[in-house]
């Protein structure tokens, strides 16, 4: 039996690169049978970045409903809120007294903002710690991320093998499972599709709002009757992550035969992405509407997922002394 651990941070609603880079191919690697998953929204995170308590409160709702819209099984795998096991901010004080601050100070998420220390706050800069703790805290041997958290993983390992051979065996030494075949999504400016860019597709729009957001693509001129080169645009890049692979050949041909603009390409996205994705539009609606449910999926999740990170808090500190 394997332990698959990750976690999204609640830092906005789930877009088409969160659902095809981390939720989809996530819930494809829980439905082994071999595999146990916990999947957790990194709440605690969020508060790094977000301040607003009503926009945490909503982000963190919405992506719970964006991992159930896709099927993930709650009673098979377990499923929480990173904050509602404050146990682990306990963990990560013990990590912390064993982090060099050397690791913390080279680390890209602090050090792509070193140049304006002013705005950078110690939640930030221990932002891999807490990490660390979310995943060694679980007993977790695979953690599946984006290539962007490779360095995170590399930290948590580092924690726990300096760790153990200190101590000796006690924490398991995760391993990032970085799927190369993933692709980065691109965003509606070209730029990969991130929360930070505001440049996100959120597939859980109204249908009206969906629309006009993929009508925002962002194309070239060239006019409505010229060929059109298909592998330079945004708009065909998206649709063929989607689409099958006659649909794909389908509209590279439009492309390429000209009297087909990027209007008409932008209509298709559209089509194909409410076509498709209906039934998780309408699961994720029905559990924004009855967040109690989804509440209480959580809930169930958190006693799971406590009564399996005490467990290891104890190995711990009986190790160092208290
Ligand atoms: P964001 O960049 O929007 O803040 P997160 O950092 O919260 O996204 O990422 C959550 C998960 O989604 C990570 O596993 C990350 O690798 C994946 N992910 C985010 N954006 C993309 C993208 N554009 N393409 C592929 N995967 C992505
Ligand atoms: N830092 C991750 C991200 O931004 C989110 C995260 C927090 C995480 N804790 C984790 C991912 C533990 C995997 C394991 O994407």
């Amino acid at each position: 039996m394997a332990r698959i651990l990750t976690g999204i941070q609640s830092t906005g609603r789930p877009h088409l690169g969160n659902i095809l880079g981390a939720i989809k191919p996530g819930i494809e690697l829980s439905t082994n049978p071999k595999n146990e998953a916990l999947f957790f929204i990194a709440d605690l995170h969020s508060l790094t970045t977000i301040k607003d308590g009503k926009e945490r409160h909503e982000n963190t709702l919405a992506t719970a409903a964006a991992w159930l819209a896709f099927g993930f099984d709650t009673d098979k795998n377990i499923f929480y809120r990173q904050s509602q096991i404050p146990e682990v901010c306990e963990f990560t004080w013990y990590l912390n007294c064993y982090t060099p601050y050397p690791m913390l100070a080279n680390a890209h998420s602090f050090k792509d903002k070193s140049d304006r220390l002013s705005d950078v706050n110690a939640g930030l800069f221990i932002y891999p710690v807490l990490m660390a703790a979310d995943i060694l805290m679980y007993d977790a041997n695979y953690v599946p991320v984006g290539k962007d958290q490779q360095q995170h993983l590399e930290i948590t390992r580092d924690i726990a093998i300096a760790f153990n051979n200190k101590y000796g065996e006690t924490f398991v030494v995760p391993e990032a499972r970085i799927d190369k075949t993933v692709m980065t999504i691109p965003g509606i400016d070209g730029n990969k599709m991130s929360k930070s860019y505001n440049n996100t597709i959120d597939i859980f729009l109204p249908q009206k709002q969906l629309r006009k957001k993929i009508m925002s693509i962002v194309t070239d001129s060239t006019p409505l009757e010229s060929p059109k080169n298909p592998d330079t645009c945004n708009v065909f890049a998206l649709y063929s992550l989607l689409a099958n692979n006659e649909q794909v050949a389908t509209m590279r041909m439009n492309y390429e035969g000209g009297n087909y603009g990027y209007g008409h390409a932008k209509q298709e996205l559209y089509e194909l992405i409410i076509g498709q994705m209906s039934g998780e539009r309408e699961t994720f609606d029905y559990f924004m509407e009855n967040t109690s449910e989804l509440i209480n999926k959580l809930e169930e999740g958190e006693q799971k997922a406590r009564e399996i990170g005490l467990k290891v808090l104890d190995r711990l500190k009986v190790k160092i002394g208290f």
